[in-house]
C-alpha cells in the first residue's frame, strides 16, 4: 500500500492541528492509502485522542531518543511515544543532521530502539546539491544506508530518498531521477536482506522534497516510488488531501 507521509516540522500547536484534523479528515475519509501525519511532539497526545474514533490516519513523530528512560533533558524515548498510540518515527531528516548535527551512528542507535519498542522508523537519506555535481550521490546514499542500517531489521522500516536540495526549495526531484536513486536504494536493500539472511520482505520506499499537488500524480506514476514524505504542502488540509488522493494513470 503506498504511504503518504505529512512532515509538519515545526508547526501548529494543539487547536491548529485539531483544526486541520478537522478539514482534512473528511477529505480523505476511505482512502486505500496508507496516510501518516508526522506532527511535533506536543500535538500528538490531542491528535491521537481524535484519531482512535477517526480511523484510517496513523500517527508518527519526528524525532526519537534511543534509551527508554534517563537523565537526558529534552529528549523524548520511545515508550513516550507508544503510550501515545504514535505507531511512526523519521529519523536522520536532513534538517536534523543539518542542524543539530546528527551522525550515522545516533541514527543507527534511534532506529534499533524504534523497532525494538513496535515502532516503523522513516530513515531519511539523501545528497547535497554539491555532492550531486560531484557525482557522489550514489556513494554517500549508499554510505548512509551501510552505517545506518547495522543491526536493523530489515522489516518494519520505511526508507525516504529526500534529496537535500530538494527540499523545501520548491525544485522537485525529476520523477525518473527519483525513481532511479530509489531503484537503487532497493537493490542495495535487497543485497543486506540476502547477506543478513534477512527474509525478503519489502521496505517501503519513499520520495521526498518539494512535494506538491501538481507533481504528486507523476510522482507516484514511477514503479519504484512507494509513497512520499511532505513538508509544506503537508500543512495544509485541501493540498495534502490532495495528494493522498493522488491519481493513477489509466
Ligand atoms: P518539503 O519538505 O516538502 O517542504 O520539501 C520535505 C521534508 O523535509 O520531508
Amino acid at each position: 500500500m503506498a504511504v503518504i507521509a505529512g512532515n509538519w516540522k515545526m508547526h501548529k500547536n494543539r487547536g491548529e492541528a485539531l483544526a486541520y484534523l478537522q478539514e482534512f479528515a473528511p477529505l480523505v475519509a476511505g482512502s486505500d492509502r496508507e496516510i501518516l501525519l508526522c506532527v511535533p511532539f506536543t500535538a500528538l497526545a490531542v491528535l491521537a485522542e481524535k484519531l482512535a474514533t477517526t480511523g484510517g490516519i496513523a500517527l508518527g513523530a519526528q524525532n526519537v531518543h534511543w534509551e527508554a528512560s534517563g537523565a537526558y533533558t529534552g529528549e523524548i524515548s520511545p515508550p513516550m511515544l507508544t503510550d501515545l498510540g504514535v505507531q511512526y518515527v523519521i529519523v536522520g531528516h536532513s534538517e536534523r543532521r543539518q542542524y543539530f548535527g546528527e551522525t550515522d551512528e545516533r541514527v543507527n542507535l534511534r532506529l534499533k530502539a524504534a523497532q525494538s519498542h513496535g515502532l516503523t522508523p522513516i530513515l531519511c537519506v539523501g545528497e547535497t546539491a554539491e555532492q550531486r555535481q560531484q557525482g557522489l550521490t550514489e556513494a554517500h546514499i549508499l554510505a548512509q544506508l551501510a552505517q545506518g542500517l547495522v543491526g536493523v531489521k530489515l522489516t518494519q522500516l520505511i526508507i525516504a530518498y529526500e534529496p537535500i536540495w530538494a527540499i523545501g526549495s520548491g525544485h522537485t526531484c525529476q520523477p525518473e531521477e527519483a525513481n532511479r536513486v530509489i531503484g537503487l536504494i532497493r537493490k542495495e536493500i535487497s543485497f543486506l536482506q540476502q547477506v543478513g539472511n534477512q527474509p525478503a520482505d519489502s521496505v517501503r520506499i519513499l520520495y521526498g522534497g518539494s512535494v506538491k499537488p501538481d507533481n504528486i500524480d507523476d510522482l507516484m506514476a514511477m514503479p519504484e516510488i512507494d509513497g512520499v514524505l511532505v513538508g509544506t504542502a503537508s500543512l495544509d488540509p485541501r493540498d495534502f488531501a490532495r495528494i493522498v488522493n493522488y491519481r493513477q494513470p489509466d
